[in-house]
């Protein structure tokens, strides 16, 4: 194995197909990321079945404009990662599957991938490690807190008891007639209102001091919207003052709502870094605050807005380590999981 061993790495776990190639333990050679929005857009949300045959048609054009834009050719890959679970299950297999067999016919090993110990960890890519750190993975299928001491030793504090935070954002926007995927929207629109023009009270959430729940706050925007008795307000969205202080107060009110559990975290556990990754990492507000937080004595790391979305970089950043510290490879009878307790 070379020195810097190349690895491939693969992500179709949702509406995304994306390769990229790993130099080493973190230099991103390529990342390419195919986007289904266009095919799911009219729908309002992720098509299973649709997503799976689109990460099937679309695999090999990914797949060769990655070796294009890396300079790289099949037979120059060491390795190769894929996630292994979560996801949606006929979107994982078609990944899995081709990650077996070009490990096969290539004679290199694979590596399976936890996806969300990638996101996780995907701040590592740009920032330099720092253990023990709080993670906060917060996308449109997950929001969740970890405590994390090592690469292998992860413990899942609280996660949300219903609603992810970025599922908050689309149905948010969803009621507003604002399109999909509705978080860059709401989130655009906000940075034009008053933050103070509507008040939210925080959940308190039976489970847990860690958990989340964000249904109570997308009712709450619900009962706001169905009281507006001016109907230029809701046919015109995009132009409506009434709109942008609507989604700003939410804005304010969700991503508040992250950082008091990672504050209250913070008073019990020695940390020495917080990092912030997933899709809602792209949020204005949640970046300007974590710019604000950060410190020499306590860093705040925000995923790059390369690797905040799903992306195979991150993938075979978990995968190169992964390897390097020689744990276990794929055997060709092992399968892909919708769900899976990280490990
Ligand atoms: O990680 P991701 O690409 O997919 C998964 O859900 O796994 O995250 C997508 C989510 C969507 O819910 C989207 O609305 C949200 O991230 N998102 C945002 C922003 N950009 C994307 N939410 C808030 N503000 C943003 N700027
Ligand atoms: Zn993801």
């Amino acid at each position: 194995m070379a020195n810097f061993p190349v690895t491939l790495g693969i992500d179709t776990s949702c509406d995304e197909t994306s390769i990229a190639l790993l130099k080493g333990e973190k230099e991103v050679l390529a990342n390419v990321i195919s986007s289904q929005i266009k095919i799911h857009q009219d729908f309002g949300g992720v098509v299973p079945e649709l997503a799976s045959r689109a990460h099937l048609e679309n695999f090999d054009l990914v797949l060769k404009e990655c070796l294009s834009k890396a300079g790289l050719s099949l037979d120059q890959i060491d390795q190769i990662a894929v996630t292994q679970s979560p996801g949606l299950i006929g979107c994982l297999l078609v990944g899995f599957n081709f990650a077996k067999a070009l490990g096969l016919s290539q004679k290199i090993p694979v590596f399976g991938v936890h996806h969300l110990k990638a996101h996780l960890l995907s701040p590592q890519l740009t920032h330099p490690k720092e253990y023990p750190f709080l993670g906060l993975v917060v996308s449109g299928g997950h929001t969740a807190l970890y405590w994390v001491e090592s690469f292998e030793e992860i413990k899942m504090l609280g996660s949300t008891v219903d609603d992810a935070v970025g599922e908050a954002y689309d149905k948010v926007a969803k009621m507003l007639n604002l399109g999909y995927p509705g978080g860059p929207i709401v989130d655009r629109l906000a940075q034009q209102g008053d933050n103070n023009r509507f008040e939210f009270k925080e959940a308190f959430v039976k489970k847990g001091k860690y958990h989340f729940s964000f249904s109570g706050l997308k009712t709450a925007v619900r009962r706001i919207i169905n009281q507006q008795t001016d109907s230029k307000e809701i046919t015109n969205p995009q132009e409506s003052q009434w709109v942008r202080d609507l989604c700003a107060s939410f804005q304010k009110a969700a991503i508040e709502t992250l950082f008091n559990k990672i504050k209250r975290a913070l008073k019990e556990l020695p940390a020495k870094a917080v990092l912030i990754s997933g899709g809602v990492a792209m949020n204005s507000y949640l970046r300007a605050l974590s710019a604000k937080l950060d410190g020499p004595d306590l860093k705040f790391q925000v995923a790059h807005p390369q690797y905040c979305t799903d992306n195979a970089a991150m993938i075979a950043y978990i995968g190169a380590a992964q390897a390097q510290k020689g744990q276990k490879l794929l055997d060709l009878d092992q399968n892909a999981y919708a769900s899976a307790a990280l490990w």
